[in-house]
Protein backbone atom coordinates (compact mmCIF):
# COMPACT_ATOMS: atom_id res chain seq x y z
CA UNK A 1 0.00 0.00 0.00
CA UNK A 2 1.14 3.34 -0.89
CA UNK A 3 0.06 7.38 -0.56
CA UNK A 4 0.95 8.79 -3.89
CA UNK A 5 0.83 12.57 -3.53
CA UNK A 6 0.39 14.14 -6.77
CA UNK A 7 0.25 18.07 -8.03
CA UNK A 8 -2.99 18.40 -9.70
CA UNK A 9 -2.22 21.83 -11.74
CA UNK A 10 -3.61 24.78 -11.55
CA UNK A 11 -7.20 24.27 -12.33
CA UNK A 12 -7.40 22.86 -15.95
CA UNK A 13 -8.31 19.08 -16.09
CA UNK A 14 -5.57 18.47 -18.69
CA UNK A 15 -2.95 20.10 -16.80
CA UNK A 16 -2.28 17.26 -14.87
CA UNK A 17 0.55 14.83 -15.73
CA UNK A 18 0.30 11.44 -17.45
CA UNK A 19 1.68 9.83 -14.01
CA UNK A 20 -0.94 11.38 -12.46
CA UNK A 21 -3.92 10.19 -13.83
CA UNK A 22 -2.11 6.81 -14.14
CA UNK A 23 -1.62 6.86 -10.31
CA UNK A 24 -5.22 8.37 -9.33
CA UNK A 25 -6.82 5.48 -12.02
CA UNK A 26 -4.66 2.59 -10.12
CA UNK A 27 -5.84 4.17 -6.56
CA UNK A 28 -9.40 2.68 -4.63
CA UNK A 29 -8.76 5.91 -2.77
CA UNK A 30 -8.40 9.12 -3.78
CA UNK A 31 -8.39 12.66 -0.90
CA UNK A 32 -8.21 15.86 -2.76
CA UNK A 33 -7.48 19.13 -0.88
CA UNK A 34 -11.09 20.96 -1.36
CA UNK A 35 -11.77 23.66 -4.08
CA UNK A 36 -8.85 24.12 -6.35
CA UNK A 37 -8.03 21.11 -6.99
CA UNK A 38 -10.81 20.39 -10.27
CA UNK A 39 -14.04 17.70 -9.85
CA UNK A 40 -12.82 16.83 -13.34
CA UNK A 41 -9.86 14.96 -11.95
CA UNK A 42 -11.93 12.76 -9.80
CA UNK A 43 -13.16 10.91 -12.72
CA UNK A 44 -10.00 9.42 -12.99
CA UNK A 45 -10.83 7.17 -10.12
CA UNK A 46 -11.79 3.89 -11.07
CA UNK A 47 -15.45 2.80 -10.25
CA UNK A 48 -16.20 2.51 -6.81
CA UNK A 49 -13.39 4.26 -5.46
CA UNK A 50 -13.62 5.87 -1.76
CA UNK A 51 -13.01 10.12 -2.53
CA UNK A 52 -12.70 12.17 0.03
CA UNK A 53 -12.68 15.75 -0.05
CA UNK A 54 -10.27 16.61 3.05
CA UNK A 55 -10.54 20.54 3.20
CA UNK A 56 -13.14 20.51 6.03
CA UNK A 57 -10.54 18.45 7.64
CA UNK A 58 -7.86 18.25 10.16
CA UNK A 59 -4.64 17.04 9.73
CA UNK A 60 -5.13 14.12 12.55
CA UNK A 61 -8.66 13.52 10.47
CA UNK A 62 -6.50 13.20 7.15
CA UNK A 63 -3.99 11.02 8.99
CA UNK A 64 -6.53 8.99 9.94
CA UNK A 65 -8.34 8.25 6.60
CA UNK A 66 -4.45 7.93 5.49
CA UNK A 67 -3.70 4.91 8.38
CA UNK A 68 -7.59 3.09 7.77
CA UNK A 69 -6.70 2.66 3.35
CA UNK A 70 -3.45 1.56 4.80
CA UNK A 71 -4.92 -1.12 7.29
CA UNK A 72 -7.02 -2.20 3.95
CA UNK A 73 -3.73 -2.11 2.16
CA UNK A 74 -5.75 0.27 -0.19
CA UNK A 75 -3.32 2.44 -2.34
CA UNK A 76 -4.05 6.41 -1.75
CA UNK A 77 -4.14 9.31 -4.39
CA UNK A 78 -3.86 12.26 -2.86
CA UNK A 79 -4.20 15.61 -4.72
CA UNK A 80 -3.13 19.01 -3.81
CA UNK A 81 -3.87 21.74 -6.31
CA UNK A 82 -0.49 23.19 -8.64
CA UNK A 83 2.63 21.36 -7.39
CA UNK A 84 3.59 20.13 -4.06
CA UNK A 85 6.49 21.63 -3.29
CA UNK A 86 4.80 24.86 -2.39
CA UNK A 87 2.17 25.29 -0.16
CA UNK A 88 0.76 22.42 0.03
CA UNK A 89 1.25 21.02 3.33
CA UNK A 90 2.77 18.01 1.95
CA UNK A 91 5.87 18.12 4.53
CA UNK A 92 3.81 17.72 7.71
CA UNK A 93 1.77 14.98 6.14
CA UNK A 94 5.17 13.11 5.34
CA UNK A 95 6.56 13.58 8.52
CA UNK A 96 3.44 11.81 9.97
CA UNK A 97 3.99 9.00 7.42
CA UNK A 98 7.25 8.57 8.08
CA UNK A 99 6.43 8.43 11.71
CA UNK A 100 4.04 5.59 10.72
CA UNK A 101 6.38 4.04 8.82
CA UNK A 102 3.42 4.10 5.88
CA UNK A 103 5.34 4.36 2.06
CA UNK A 104 4.46 7.34 0.08
CA UNK A 105 5.77 8.56 -3.44
CA UNK A 106 5.47 12.34 -5.07
CA UNK A 107 4.57 13.37 -8.18
CA UNK A 108 4.86 16.81 -9.37
CA UNK A 109 1.98 18.87 -11.01
CA UNK A 110 1.85 22.52 -13.11
CA UNK A 111 2.22 25.36 -10.40
CA UNK A 112 0.40 28.09 -10.17
CA UNK A 113 2.95 30.48 -11.45
CA UNK A 114 3.97 28.94 -14.12
CA UNK A 115 -0.31 28.46 -15.69
CA UNK A 116 -0.27 32.23 -14.53
CA UNK A 117 2.81 32.83 -17.04
CA UNK A 118 1.52 31.30 -19.54
CA UNK A 119 -1.43 32.50 -19.22
CA UNK A 120 0.47 36.25 -20.04
CA UNK A 121 2.60 34.33 -22.54
CA UNK A 122 5.44 36.24 -20.36
CA UNK A 123 9.13 34.55 -19.72
CA UNK A 124 10.13 35.55 -16.55
CA UNK A 125 13.81 35.49 -16.39
CA UNK A 126 14.73 37.65 -19.34
CA UNK A 127 18.72 37.82 -20.12
CA UNK A 128 19.55 41.47 -19.37
CA UNK A 129 16.55 42.20 -17.26
CA UNK A 130 16.41 39.67 -14.48
CA UNK A 131 17.52 35.99 -13.95
CA UNK A 132 15.33 34.97 -11.05
CA UNK A 133 12.18 34.42 -9.56
CA UNK A 134 10.75 34.88 -6.18
CA UNK A 135 7.56 32.72 -5.34
CA UNK A 136 6.25 34.40 -2.43
CA UNK A 137 3.33 35.48 -0.39
CA UNK A 138 2.29 37.83 2.44
CA UNK A 139 1.40 36.56 5.98
CA UNK A 140 -2.01 35.18 6.55
CA UNK A 141 -4.24 34.06 9.53
CA UNK A 142 -2.70 30.77 9.55
CA UNK A 143 0.66 31.78 8.82
CA UNK A 144 3.40 33.96 9.78
CA UNK A 145 6.28 35.07 7.66
CA UNK A 146 10.25 34.93 8.65
CA UNK A 147 11.13 38.12 9.31
CA UNK A 148 13.64 38.26 6.72
CA UNK A 149 11.35 37.28 3.97
CA UNK A 150 9.73 40.08 3.22
CA UNK A 151 8.30 41.97 0.17
CA UNK A 152 10.06 44.97 0.62
CA UNK A 153 13.35 43.01 0.44
CA UNK A 154 13.00 40.77 -2.37
CA UNK A 155 11.71 43.48 -4.11
CA UNK A 156 15.00 44.87 -3.65
CA UNK A 157 16.82 42.25 -5.79
CA UNK A 158 14.82 43.49 -8.53
CA UNK A 159 13.65 39.83 -9.48
CA UNK A 160 10.14 39.45 -10.81
CA UNK A 161 8.05 38.92 -7.95
CA UNK A 162 5.39 35.72 -8.51
CA UNK A 163 3.08 36.44 -5.11
CA UNK A 164 0.65 34.05 -3.80
CA UNK A 165 -2.04 34.01 -1.17
CA UNK A 166 -2.05 38.05 -0.96
CA UNK A 167 -4.93 39.26 -3.87
CA UNK A 168 -6.50 40.38 -0.43
CA UNK A 169 -3.75 42.33 0.51
CA UNK A 170 -2.90 43.94 -3.04
CA UNK A 171 -2.91 47.41 -1.94
CA UNK A 172 -0.09 46.43 1.17
CA UNK A 173 2.01 44.95 -1.72
CA UNK A 174 2.05 47.38 -3.86
CA UNK A 175 3.09 49.77 -1.16
CA UNK A 176 6.33 47.65 0.02
CA UNK A 177 7.18 46.41 -3.69
CA UNK A 178 6.88 50.19 -5.35
CA UNK A 179 9.80 51.85 -3.70
CA UNK A 180 12.36 49.65 -4.92
CA UNK A 181 10.48 48.67 -8.44
CA UNK A 182 9.07 52.97 -9.30
CA UNK A 183 5.45 53.03 -9.83
CA UNK A 184 6.15 52.69 -13.73
CA UNK A 185 6.74 49.29 -13.35
CA UNK A 186 4.82 46.39 -14.76
CA UNK A 187 2.49 44.12 -12.89
CA UNK A 188 -0.29 41.81 -13.53
CA UNK A 189 -2.97 39.97 -11.93
CA UNK A 190 -4.06 36.43 -13.17
CA UNK A 191 -7.21 34.59 -11.37
CA UNK A 192 -7.83 31.23 -11.77
CA UNK A 193 -5.52 30.54 -14.49
CA UNK A 194 -6.55 27.59 -16.92
CA UNK A 195 -9.74 27.58 -15.26
CA UNK A 196 -12.57 28.21 -17.74
CA UNK A 197 -13.11 31.98 -15.51
CA UNK A 198 -9.53 33.05 -16.01
CA UNK A 199 -8.87 36.49 -16.12
CA UNK A 200 -5.81 38.93 -15.90
CA UNK A 201 -5.48 42.33 -15.54
CA UNK A 202 -2.44 43.95 -16.72
CA UNK A 203 -1.29 47.38 -15.25
CA UNK A 204 1.29 49.31 -13.40
CA UNK A 205 2.42 49.83 -9.86
CA UNK A 206 0.48 53.16 -10.12
CA UNK A 207 -2.78 51.68 -11.39
CA UNK A 208 -2.60 48.00 -10.66
CA UNK A 209 -5.04 48.46 -7.00
CA UNK A 210 -7.85 50.58 -9.29
CA UNK A 211 -7.73 48.16 -12.11
CA UNK A 212 -8.21 44.89 -9.84
CA UNK A 213 -10.58 46.72 -7.89
CA UNK A 214 -13.82 44.37 -8.97
CA UNK A 215 -11.89 41.32 -9.38
CA UNK A 216 -12.52 38.52 -6.82
CA UNK A 217 -10.17 38.52 -3.63
CA UNK A 218 -8.86 34.82 -4.07
CA UNK A 219 -7.18 32.24 -5.98
CA UNK A 220 -4.96 34.98 -8.26
CA UNK A 221 -1.28 35.62 -8.16
CA UNK A 222 0.07 38.78 -8.32
CA UNK A 223 3.27 39.29 -10.79
CA UNK A 224 5.90 42.34 -10.70
CA UNK A 225 8.71 42.74 -12.90
CA UNK A 226 10.02 44.58 -15.46
CA UNK A 227 10.01 41.26 -17.34
CA UNK A 228 5.97 41.71 -18.02
CA UNK A 229 6.55 44.65 -20.59
CA UNK A 230 9.79 44.57 -21.33
CA UNK A 231 10.53 44.36 -25.53
CA UNK A 232 13.92 45.83 -24.69
CA UNK A 233 16.26 42.56 -23.59
CA UNK A 234 19.21 40.59 -24.21
CA UNK A 235 19.17 37.53 -26.70
CA UNK A 236 20.50 34.35 -24.91
CA UNK A 237 24.19 33.31 -25.97
CA UNK A 238 22.35 29.91 -26.49
CA UNK A 239 21.31 30.50 -29.47
CA UNK A 240 23.30 33.56 -30.72
CA UNK A 241 25.29 32.71 -34.03
CA UNK A 242 29.06 32.29 -32.65
CA UNK A 243 28.29 30.63 -29.35
CA UNK A 244 30.47 27.55 -29.08
CA UNK A 245 28.25 24.48 -27.70
CA UNK A 246 27.88 21.56 -27.43
CA UNK A 247 25.37 20.95 -29.35
CA UNK A 248 26.75 23.26 -32.31
CA UNK A 249 30.26 23.32 -32.21
CA UNK A 250 31.36 26.52 -34.11
CA UNK A 251 34.54 24.44 -36.46
CA UNK A 252 36.69 21.79 -36.06
CA UNK A 253 38.82 23.46 -32.82
CA UNK A 254 36.16 23.64 -30.95
CA UNK A 255 36.45 21.82 -27.54
CA UNK A 256 33.17 20.65 -28.41
CA UNK A 257 34.00 18.87 -31.81
CA UNK A 258 34.75 15.68 -30.85
CA UNK A 259 31.63 15.23 -28.58
CA UNK A 260 29.55 15.98 -30.92
CA UNK A 261 31.11 13.38 -33.93
C1 LIG B 1 -2.29 27.16 -1.11
S1 LIG B 1 -1.54 27.94 -2.46
C2 LIG B 1 -1.25 26.54 -3.50
C3 LIG B 1 -0.13 26.75 -4.49
C4 LIG B 1 0.07 25.52 -5.34
N1 LIG B 1 0.63 24.44 -4.58
C5 LIG B 1 0.94 25.82 -6.56
O1 LIG B 1 1.85 25.01 -6.88
O2 LIG B 1 0.71 26.80 -7.26
C6 LIG B 1 -2.91 28.73 -3.21
C7 LIG B 1 -2.52 30.01 -3.89
O3 LIG B 1 -1.88 29.71 -5.11
C8 LIG B 1 -2.32 30.60 -6.09
N2 LIG B 1 -3.11 29.84 -7.08
C9 LIG B 1 -3.45 28.55 -7.04
N3 LIG B 1 -4.08 28.19 -8.17
C10 LIG B 1 -4.15 29.31 -8.93
C11 LIG B 1 -4.65 29.59 -10.22
N4 LIG B 1 -5.21 28.64 -10.98
N5 LIG B 1 -4.54 30.86 -10.69
C12 LIG B 1 -3.95 31.83 -9.97
N6 LIG B 1 -3.44 31.62 -8.75
C13 LIG B 1 -3.54 30.37 -8.23
C14 LIG B 1 -3.15 31.68 -5.41
O4 LIG B 1 -2.28 32.71 -4.99
C15 LIG B 1 -3.69 30.90 -4.24
O5 LIG B 1 -4.04 31.78 -3.20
Amino acid sequence: MTVHFIGAGPGAPDLLTLRGRDLIAASPVCLYAGSLVPAALLEHCPPGARIVNTAPLSLDQIVAEIAEAHAEGHDIARLHSGDLSIWSAMGEQLRRLRALDIPFTVTPGVPAFAAAAAALEAELTLPGLTQSVVLTRTPGRASAMPPAEDLAAFAATGSTLAIHLSIHNLAQVVAAVAPAYGSDCPAAIVWRASWPEQRIVRATLATIVEAAADGPDRTALILVGRVLAAADFDESSLYAPGYDRRFRPQDSTSRFAEDSA
